[in-house]
């Protein structure tokens, strides 16, 4: 079950941590793992995305950042764009997550006008979907994936609006083809698995990836959509990474809190590579 495993540091993590952490990973991760398949990412605060690259280089772990704004430059006081990532060697980005959302106001219109500029800019966008507890208990949970979904990739026009608010995007864009959704990673994480300790089970976690692998496959109807990376977040841990790991449709894990810590980032990995 070769997978993606991706580290979510979220607002966490120091010089200090980098330092203990980047050795005692990379002296521990599985030999050909790449070889089998197996790719790791860190997604660290932006301030450390220059010290991480720095301590992971040669390792074969890649660099990944949390969000970035839209444009490419000007008075956007406190961003970051997606032309400086490509600076500093970031192959991926996330963008869409619930907290981004739920605790600081951003829209599903604003999302669809971030993937653009991800992929202009040669990232690989990371777009996470997922429905809260109440949405899940009130059966809504596929109408709201699906809307999220089709909304990150539909065409940016004034005022757009989506199920998370609505705003005026920056430029309009047209809608995400085929050969930028070759490009495209999508992260489940239902609102109420993020730090809760509460993991979907790994048969309603498959159920959702295939809904979204079939939602891709009528959206994109020439395209193979088994090769667009399908990844459970969602209190992923050592202990339950290889019951999700083993779902056909799931092809990786986004991982927050326990990617801060190396021993248990590495036994997911591990997990992975077995
Ligand atoms: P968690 O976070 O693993 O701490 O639940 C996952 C995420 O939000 O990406």
């Amino acid at each position: 079950m070769p997978g993606w495993i991706f580290g979510n540091w979220k607002m966490n993590g120091s010089l200090k941590l980098i330092a203990e952490y980047v050795p005692s990973l990379v002296r521990h991760l599985p030999t050909g793992m790449g070889e089998r398949g197996v790719r790791a990412v860190l997604c660290p605060p932006l301030p450390y995305l220059i010290p991480l690259a720095e301590q992971l280089r040669g390792s074969g772990i890649e660099l990944g950042a949390q969000d970035v704004h839209p444009m490419s430059e000007g008075a956007f006081t406190g961003e970051v764009s997606p032309a400086m990532l490509t600076d500093l060697g970031v192959r991926f980005c996330i963008f869409g997550h619930s907290e981004r959302s739920l605790k600081m106001g951003l829209t599903d219109s604003f999302f669809a006008q971030i993937i653009h500029a991800i992929i202009e800019a040669g990232i690989e966008p990371v777009l996470c979907v997922g429905e809260t507890l109440a949405e899940r208990e009130a059966g809504q949970q596929e109408s709201v994936i699906e809307s999220q979904v089709l909304q990150a990739l539909s065409a940016s026009a004034p005022h757009g609006t989506g199920r998370r608010g609505s705003d005026a995007p920056f430029i309009a864009h047209p809608a995400i083809t085929e050969a930028d959704a070759r490009r495209l990673t999508i992260a489940y994480e239902p609102v109420w698995a993020i730090g809760t300790g509460v993991n979907a089970s790994p048969e309603d976690a498959n159920q959702m990836h295939a809904f979204i692998r079939g939602l891709l496959a009528e959206r994109f109807p020439n395209l193979d959509c088994s090769g667009i990376k399908l990844l459970y977040g969602g209190s992923v841990t050592p202990d339950n990474a290889a019951g999700l790991l083993a779902q056909s449709h799931i092809d990786g894990a986004l991982v927050g809190g326990a990617s801060l810590k190396a021993e248990s980032f590495l036994q997911i990995i591990l997990h992975a590579s077995n």
